[in-house]
């Protein structure tokens, strides 16, 4: 490929300054960066997709501690551009091969005054940009703090948002969709007060992956890549400028970040397309994270599990042992504390789901509430609530560790430090060595509460640094990690292929008991939090009314079953949990079939249709095999899903189940209503299938010649004329 470089004069309209600028064009020229110095010195770039505008003369730089303004006085020292194109195996995922194809601009620049020298790198692919600063070693500057990071994203109109308001921490919260104009306002409104605490100081902001949509139609997904050793961005909104500026999250003494040269950024990422479908099938943010740092991945497994779990959030069990309050990790007497009687990590329960596991196919069982200290858990703020390898009186570890291998199932620990870090870190070696003797193969962790060291905050750079610490120990360990209320995701999955998933979203849980997460919710998840790595979403739940459990709880999953099985291949997870207790999917035995089926790695994608906050259709292809898998999801609309099979293999005959949503299936009214239909179908068929509101359906393809086609009928190319 030939290497596009023009130095161009460009007249900036607006700022009405002569700049000086270097354009790189992406790959296939869909894409044109433009970077300069203005006559102030300032460095700005502009970003410009074939179809509109993205981003138009945004500056760049730093404000460093003690009022060093790092964002003016620059000279152009040097600048190198180069083609680069290859392709990486990633060791799980929603493809087996991911094209890794850009053009490269290093833009070396110098602080006049100072001698400060700084390298942009910019990597421009054909579905976005990628941009971060690097800080070689040099005698001007050693360690430095951040004031602010003063990256600029100067939209090119009043954009439609989805997007989450700006806490340090917590990303728990449902999505607004609005104009940018109206976050402020939204954010100082009632439907935000729920979680939010500890905003930054006016509601102008908004945390990332920020996705926005223009009025001409072009879909704009801002977040960042390779958060390691750097403070979580978030965006400060000006409305009246269209202008996102950085914002990082501070640390207890106001600090945004500790740097030393030599180091670098996170990316900045700028995610584009005129396709919402584009959106979700990027790579960019994998490509722009370093390789895997873990040589032997042999033992890096994706899971399929149940847990001891969803009976806690719907309150038939406890992960307390005891209703005693006066406790302390220290000096309490387990074995003598009484017992309250809803004990739900009991020996016998774990033995019964872990016969469930064996039966049905699931790799794990997930056990929480097995460690001593849930009586002093939650809220507390306080440092030594679990040793993480003390187990309940009821709970034996070593029996269940044999039980569960005779019946080759593993047992997932979890890790709930309360956000007690200090303390997590000063028991983490014992803790993962209780894991390796007992052969837990994976664990989940937790981060629920504020953060000790008091004044940190979750997506802080000592917490960011923490939640990769943990992961890197995990990996020097062969152990596979979850973590829930972490910082968001950036990628670094790549990096530590260990890293099976996150949280760091709103989850079902929030279904259990609160007001829950819209039917739209999951139509936007994809387009924001999935954009940094996949999430422990936890689908699958059948039992959709609370009221099941507890007569005059009004409490609900806000989708229909059937969307349920859908968000399996909708929300691309290696981590992949059954949600729901056991006994519900024996109610249930037909539309759990999907869940059993469905695989948790993938050697191709094909998202079919997408719109944000409305709906996703996405077919996958089995690792490893001839099956597909199709998700559609909506939001509280009814639609039809329309699926082209044109991904299937021509000349083959497949068998399609297809899971879909009953008749007169609703979200509110009768969610528990499904239909499975089986066809023979082939390449070239286009299914249409009616989704609820609130719903969905799940489709398994399977080569007829691997199962028994008597009997099926044939596919009469339209739902209606199949009745
Ligand atoms: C919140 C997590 O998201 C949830 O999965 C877990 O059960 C509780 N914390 C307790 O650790
Ligand atoms: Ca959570």
């Amino acid at each position: 490929m030939s290497k596009i470089k023009l130095i161009v004069f460009v007249w900036i309209l607006g700022l009405g300054k002569l700049l000086f600028a270097t354009t790189i064009q992406s790959p296939s020229k869909n894409l044109t960066l433009l970077v300069g110095i203005d006559n102030a010195g300032m460095v700005h770039y502009d970003l410009i997709h074939a179809a509109g505008t993205v981003v138009q003369n945004a500056k760049m730089g730093f404000i460093l501690k003690g009022n060093n303004l790092l964002d003016r006085d620059f000279e152009l020292l040097n600048e190198n551009t180069q083609t680069v194109d290859n392709s990486w195996q990633p060791v799980w995922g929603e493809v087996s091969s991911i094209r890794n194809n850009y053009q490269e601009l290093i833009y070396a620049i110098r602080q006049k005054n100072t001698g400060i020298l700084i390298n942009i790198h910019f990597r421009l692919f054909d579905d976005g940009l990628g941009f971060r600063y690097e800080f070689p070693v040099q005698p001007k500057l050693k360690d430095f703090i951040i004031e602010e990071e003063v990256t600029e994203f100067k939209l090119s109109g009043n954009h439609t948002a989805f997007w989450i308001p700006g806490d340090y921490d917590t990303n728990e919260y449902p999505y607004t969709k609005s104009r940018l104009s109206e976050v402020d306002a939204v954010a100082k409104s009632e439907q935000h007060q729920e979680i939010a605490t500890r905003t930054p100081i006016g509601k102008n902001y908004v945390q990332t992956p920020l996705m926005l949509k223009t009025d001409g139609g072009l879909y704009i997904n801002i977040h960042e890549a390779a958060l390691m050793n750097y403070s979580a961005m978030q965006l400060r909104v000006d409305a009246a400028t269209n202008t996102l500026t950085a914002a990082l999250v501070p640390d207890a003494v106001g600090n945004k970040v500790y740097m030393n040269t030599p180091c670098v950024t996170p990316w900045r990422t700028i995610v584009v397309s005129d396709k919402a479908t584009n959106i979700l099938a990027s790579k960019l943010i994998l490509n722009l994270n370093a390789p895997s740092v873990i040589e032997d991945v042999s033992w890096i497994k994706p899971v399929k599990y149940i847990g001891i779990w969803w009976d806690m959030h719907v309150g038939t069990a406890t992960w307390n042992y005891s209703d005693e309050n006066n406790i302390n990790l220290e000096t309490t007497n387990w074995q003598n504390l009484p017992a309250n009687g809803k004990h739900g990590a009991t020996t016998e329960r774990a033995k019964y789901c872990i016969d469930f596991a064996a039966e049905n196919g699931f790799d794990a069982v997930l056990i929480e509430g097995w460690n001593v200290g849930w009586e002093d858990w939650f809220g507390k703020w306080k440092e030594n609530v679990f040793d993480f390898v003390t187990p309940y009186p009821d709970f034996n570890v070593a029996e269940l560790q044999q039980y569960a291998a005779t019946k080759n199932v593993k047992i997932i620990m979890h890790h709930e430090t309360s956000a007690s870090v200090t303390n997590y870190e000063r028991r983490l070696q014992e803790a993962m060595e209780f894991m390796l003797t007992y052969g837990y193969p994976a664990v989940k962790t937790g981060y629920v509460g504020r953060i000790i060291p008091r004044g940190e905050y979750h997506d802080g750079q000592w917490m960011v640094n923490h939640y990769n610490y943990v992961a890197a120990q995990m990996a020097k360990n062969k152990l596979m990690l979850d973590a829930h209320e972490p910082v968001r995701p950036t990628g670094l999955h790549r990096t530590y292929p260990n890293w099976l998933a996150c949280e760091a979203a709103r989850g079902n849980e929030f279904n259990a008991w609160s007001k829950g997460n819209p039917p739209e919710h999951e139509t936007i998840l994809p387009f924001t939090r999935l954009m940094g790595g996949p999430m422990d979403y936890t689908p699958g739940i059948f039992q959709i009314k609370m009221n099941y459990y507890k007569p005059n709880a009004t409490e609900q999953v806000h989708t229909t079953l059937a969307k349920q099985l859908a968000l399996y291949v909708t929300m691309y997870s290696p981590l992949q949990m059954a949600a729901d207790l056991p006994e519900n999917y024996l109610r249930y035995p037909d539309a759990f079939q999907f869940i059993k089926d469905v695989a948790v790695d993938w050697q191709d994608t094909k998202y079919l249709e997408a719109e944000p906050g409305d709906y996703i259709t996405v077919a996958r292809k089995a690792k490893n095999s001839s099956k597909w898998f199709v998700g559609a999801i909506t939001d509280e609309n009814k639609r039809n899903a329309t699926i082209n099979l044109n991904f299937l293999d021509v000349n083959k005959l497949y068998i399609a189940t297809i899971y879909a949503d009953g008749a007169t299936a609703d979200w509110q009214n009768n969610p528990q209503q499904y239909q499975i239909k089986k066809f023979v179908v082939k390449s070239g068929q286009i299914i249409t299938v009616p989704l609820a509101a609130g719903g969905g359906c799940a489709i398994s393809l399977v080569p007829a010649a691997e199962e028994d086609v008597n009997g099926v009928p044939q596919y009469k190319g339209k739902w209606e004329t199949n009745k």
